[in-house]
């Protein structure tokens, strides 16, 4: 009787499964990780040693470009749509209002391997598989665990300044309002978690967690849960912060550039430097988490490991909604806006 049982289901399935292909969205790409080995068998190696050189020169672009990825894909999906240039007719997203202070070195690594690529196989590598797989390289390189990149995305067709502030998490959200923000977009409070473990590398401006330096309360000017020695040496990091912008500090002041577990185990110790670093301690459901990720870095590159690899497929582009582009800063057809 199981296969009576099984039979409708199948049909049901079979029916259902075309109707919702019936919009204009073309079906998600199959990504593989070979994608390149005929066209461009070169890839891996030529995203290796751009990377490996930018890094040496400049060892911001790790944290810079792992960001990167990490708005791209949360915009639009991962499909280089944060690398287009706005012009006349377009404001895109890279220049969304909200300054998004994203790293210059970010964006020099992208364009270097896609110049390199083009003239080692024209018109084959899109900037979306360059941006996943450098961002792969980086991770590593600063001490992060190795993941497994599949390939085959499409740059996207669209870059829109306005669609950027909803579609981003930001530091003044409460870890309940994040954890739906990014339940909304397929992610678990877990995936949350294990993703912020990002802020293990870089820094932030001081505009980012000033309140919580000068003006946490009404009565209260310095958030309680920052370490006062933290407090007071970030105070004098940001006491020129409105007249100089450019004023930051290390996300992880104890091994700044090294992709470990410190991130957790600061937060622990009052080190966090956001609010939303903060908050993960204080929530029951990410709380628990940070407790594994502090004491046991294995955990948290295990859990890191797969939330990458499921953020590096989000919202990928196939069919007539992408295009592999010439250059990573512009639609191949600039009308398209
Ligand atoms: C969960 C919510 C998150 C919030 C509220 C948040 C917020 C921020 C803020 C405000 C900064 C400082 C930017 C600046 O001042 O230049 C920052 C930096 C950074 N974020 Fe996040 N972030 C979040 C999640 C993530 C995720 C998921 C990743 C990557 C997987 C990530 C990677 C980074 C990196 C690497 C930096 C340092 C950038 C650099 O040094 O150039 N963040 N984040
Ligand atoms: C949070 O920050 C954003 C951007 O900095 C601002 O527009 C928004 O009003 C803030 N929200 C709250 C609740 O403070
Ligand atoms: C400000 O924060 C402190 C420390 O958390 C708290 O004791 C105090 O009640 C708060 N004051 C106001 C006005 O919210
Ligand atoms: C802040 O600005 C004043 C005057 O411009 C300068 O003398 C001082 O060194 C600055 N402090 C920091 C920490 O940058
Ligand atoms: C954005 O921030 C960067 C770095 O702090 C600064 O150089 C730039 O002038 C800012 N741009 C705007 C439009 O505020």
């Amino acid at each position: 009787m199981a296969m009576a049982a099984a039979f409708p289901a199948f049909l049901i399935l079979y029916i259902a499964f075309p109707l919702t292909l019936t919009s204009a969205q073309a079906p998600p790409p199959v990504l593989t990780e070979d994608y390149y080995a005929k066209t461009c068998p070169d890839f891996q190696k030529v995203i290796r040693e751009t990377v490996t050189e930018k890094q040496k020169e400049k060892p911001v672009t790790a944290a810079g470009t792992l960001r990167l990825f990490f708005h791209d894909c949360f915009v639009e999906g991962c499909d280089a749509s944060l690398l287009i240039s706005s012009n006349h007719v377009n404001k895109a997203e890279r220049d969304a209002d909200e300054n998004l202070s994203l790293s210059g070195d970010a964006f020099d690594v992208i364009m270097k391997a896609k110049t390199t690529l083009e003239l080692t196989c024209p018109g084959v590598v899109s900037c979306s598989d360059i941006l996943a797989e450098t961002t792969r390289d980086l991770v590593t390189m600063v001490g992060g665990p190795f993941y497994k990149v599949k390939l085959g995305r499409l740059d996207g067709r669209v870059s829109k300044a306005e669609h950027v502030f909803a579609n981003l998490p930001r530091t003044n959200q409460t870890i309940d309002e994040m954890i739906k923000f990014f339940e909304s977009k397929g992610f678990t409070a877990e995936e949350l978690v294990a993703l912020s473990g990002a802020h293990t590398i870089g820094f932030s401006h001081c505009k980012e967690f000033s309140d919580r330096l000068f003006k946490y309360n009404a009565t209260t000017p310095t958030d309680p849960e920052m370490h006062p020695k933290l407090a007071e040496g970030l105070k004098k990091t940001c006491a020129n912060f409105t007249k100089d912008p450019s004023m930051s500090a290390f996300n992880d002041m104890i091994t700044p550039g090294k992709f470990d577990n410190m991130y957790y185990q600061n937060l622990k110790r009052r080190l966090g430097l956001l609010t939303s670093d903060m908050g993960l301690l204080n929530n029951p459901r990410t709380k628990p988490l940070v407790e594994l990720y502090a004491t046991n870095q294995q955990a948290f590159f295990d859990a890191f490991v797969k939330a990458m690899e499921k953020l590096s497929l989000y919202g990928v582009k196939s069919g007539k909604d992408g295009e592999v582009r010439r250059r990573c800063d512009t639609f191949n057809d600039v009308i398209t806006s």
